[in-house]
């Protein structure tokens, strides 16, 4: 009976341990796109320094996108490439309607993490991988795949289809 009662708190133990580290570790919901390197820059962009000041009539969004990843390279800020998979240029260019995979990538240049966004169905999905393809959406609380949607599906205004930045025409003459 002893023996049988502890082999049952272990198991219990064993399943919260479990439990918490389900929480813990957020996991892409976008696959990491082999390849990304070579699809057509669209957009040279930045995340901005800890202590850029915005001005006064900055919308809430903007102001919310600053701060969310003002943490990158120790608040220094970093350059910021958007690149698009070549199969989707034209479906980029009116923010969809997406044919399903990977769609787009952003690259934090200096901290080497590659936002992905891909859609299923119609359905946008995010995720968050180091340039080794390495899953990497636990390492903070903002590259959690819920996080991204609390912007990118949420602010339907201005991200459509689950894409937020409006995609630079004179890019696309130049190829
Ligand atoms: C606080 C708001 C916010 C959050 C949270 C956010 N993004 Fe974004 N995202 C933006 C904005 C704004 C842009 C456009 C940046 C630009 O044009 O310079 C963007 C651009 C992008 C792009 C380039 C393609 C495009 O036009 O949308 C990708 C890919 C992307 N984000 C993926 C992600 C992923 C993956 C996450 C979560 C790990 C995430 N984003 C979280 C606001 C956000």
């Amino acid at each position: 009976m002893e023996v049988m009662s502890r082999m049952l708190n272990v198991l219990l133990g064993l399943l919260t341990a479990l439990s918490v580290v389900g929480n813990v570790y957020a996991e892409s919901d976008a696959s990491y796109p082999e390849g990304w390197e070579s699809w057509p820059v669209v957009k040279e962009s930045m995340n901005l320094p800890a202590d850029t000041v915005l001005p006064p009539d900055t919308s809430l969004f903007i102001q919310e996108s600053v701060r969310a990843y003002a943490w990158i390279n120790e608040g220094r800020g970093s350059p910021l490439t958007i690149r698009v998979n070549p199969n989707k240029l034209e479906q980029y260019k009116t923010h969809g309607p997406y044919t399903d995979g990977p769609t787009v990538v952003a690259v934090s240049e200096v901290e080497g993490i590659i936002w992905v966004t891909e859609h299923i169905g119609g359905l946008a999905l995010y995720g968050s991988y180091d340039r080794q393809g390495q899953d990497i959406s636990s390492r903070h609380p903002s590259l959690e795949p819920s996080f991204c949607a609390s912007c990118h599906t949420t602010y339907k205004d201005i991200c459509i289809n689950g894409t937020c930045a409006e995609p630079v025409l004179a890019t696309y003459t130049d190829k």
